[in-house]
């Protein structure tokens, strides 16, 4: 079905409405009258209640340290405010608690309310549906077959406004519903209405006892389609929907298979309580939950992986090699822990990681006599190079420096990829900081042209 998602301005809107004809609000209001502030963001955190008690965990694994703690699953997840999804329901529940938005099954059943909120809609569609004949969405919004979810806004005069909905075919018999036309005013867009809207349509299909959503999706909402849970895949038998629904060019079919169990109009609650249920299986097999206390770095000279209490159990040779974005010239990387990587270069025939070592170490004197190499054989000094944001920005410092000490340690490089990533992360921080074009980041692809034809 064509649409268009157009976010005009003020001018273009006067424009588009005067076009649009007749008033589009139940109280004689126009969109534009209606449009309200954007919501202010949420500014107390608050956490949501899973929509059912979720059982604890049946052994979970205890603290075994001094002075360490298991944390609650809810505290692991902490507030909920600041996803947003939870916070835009949190605010369209709280409008529809106060009344300011209601959304409304409206039909054609001739009465003077539904067709001026009938009228209402069928000119949200004109106008957000540009593409698609007037008397075409006149006739489906007016056809007695057809049942509308409207959404109504109330404004602080009192008035009532229609400001978007959903109109469908019900087919009982089918067990499905065919929607013809969905469109909020593009004064309330992407601001959670459209989702809210598609929930109390769900909602609705189940009090009918539908099974599916079926919609010919034009190409520009195919992406809403689908985070509303319509999928191209079609799982209704063709005979209970072929025949019944017309085929458009240039649009998707697509389709929703509604789960009765799922209440659609809260679904952070339901979401609240999967999360949950998955951490208290957790602390069945992870030590995710326990908390233990910090270490006194000052006290200590350089830190092995087995002085910090939380990695204690860590099966070291099941931990993946590192990588060029693991580690960095901390005590951590420098003191000879036993690592994963260690453990590696143990059983590695000695002879061979010597002469891969020996290999390396030419090639890292070659890089380092480079003329480009002179920017990155120290680490980066903020101080002296007025680089102050340099460690906010590059998380994953590298140098030639570290580097050499990585390769005198005997254990870090156990194979060429390795001593290749950390190279190539030089270069990447460079131009990541410095920017293309810079003279610094001209100078780290010149080493990396050079390093790349020795590795
Ligand atoms: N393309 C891609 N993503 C979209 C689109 C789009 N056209 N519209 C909304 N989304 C995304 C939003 O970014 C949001 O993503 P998020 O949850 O990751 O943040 C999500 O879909 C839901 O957004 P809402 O704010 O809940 O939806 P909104 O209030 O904007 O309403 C609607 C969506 C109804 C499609 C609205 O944009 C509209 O009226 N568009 C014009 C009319 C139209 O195209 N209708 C559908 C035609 S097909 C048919 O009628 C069968």
């Amino acid at each position: 079905m064509p649409s268009k998602r157009k976010h005009p301005s003020t001018k273009q809107t006067a424009k588009t409405e005067q076009a649009g004809g007749p008033h589009a609000s139940v109280g004689f209001k126009t969109e534009a009258d209606a449009k309200t502030p954007p919501p202010e963001e949420e500014e107390e955190d608050f956490r949501v209640e899973p929509s059912c008690a979720v059982p604890r965990a049946r052994n979970p694994i205890e603290p075994d340290y001094p002075g360490a703690y298991t944390m609650t699953s809810e505290d692991m997840i902490g507030t909920d405010s600041h996803l947003a999804y939870v916070s835009r329901w949190h605010r369209m529940r709280e409008e529809e608690r106060r009344g300011s938005v209601t959304f409304r099954v409206v039909t054609n059943d001739g009465s003077r309310p539904a067709l001026v909120q009938l009228l209402g809609l069928k000119n949200v569609f004109v106008r957000q549906l540009p593409n698609m004949p007037r008397p075409y969405v006149v006739r489906l919004v007016f056809d007695r077959k057809h049942e509308s979810v409207i959404m109504v806004k109330k404004l602080p005069s009192g008035e009532e406004v229609v400001m978007g909905g959903c109109c469908y075919r019900p087919f009982g018999e089918q067990g499905f519903a065919e929607i013809a036309f969905l469109a909020i005013s593009h004064s309330e867009q992407v601001r959670g209405y459209g989702t809210r809207l598609m929930a109390h349509t769900k909602e609705r299909a189940k009090a009918l006892k539908l099974t599916h959503l079926l919609t010919c999706a034009d190409n520009n909402a195919v992406a809403y389609f689908k985070k509303q849970g319509f999928s191209k895949i079609i799982t209704l038998p063709p005979e209970r929907w072929q025949g019944y629904i017309k085929d458009y060019e240039g649009i998707v079919l697509m389709e929703c298979a509604l789960n009765f169990k799922v209440d659609y109009l809260n679904i952070p609650p339901l979401l609240k309580a999967q999360k949950l249920c998955l951490l208290e299986k957790l602390r069945e097999v992870s030590r995710s939950h326990i908390v233990y206390p910090g270490i006194d770095v000052k006290k200590m000279k350089g830190i092995r992986i087995e002085d910090i209490p939380g990695l204690r159990h860590v099966d070291l040779d099941k931990v993946p090699p590192p990588t060029a974005a693991h580690g960095t010239r901390s005590g951590v990387a420098s003191a000879k822990p036993l690592t994963a990587a260690a453990a590696i270069a143990r059983e590695r025939d000695p002879v061979q990681l010597a002469a891969l070592h020996k290999e390396l170490q030419q090639i890292l004197n070659q890089i380092k006599s480079h003329s480009s190499a002179w920017p990155f054989l120290e680490p980066v000094n903020p101080e002296e190079t007025g680089a102050y944001n340099y460690y906010e920005i590059i998380k994953n410092p590298m140098d030639l420096r570290t580097i050499q000490e990585r390769l005198d340690s005997g254990w870090y490089y156990v194979n060429r990829d390795i001593f290749l990533a950390d190279l190539n992360r030089m270069v990447k921080n460079a131009i990541d900081y410095n920017g293309p074009g810079h003279y610094i980041s001209e100078l780290a692809l010149s080493l990396q042209r050079f390093y790349s034809s020795k590795l």
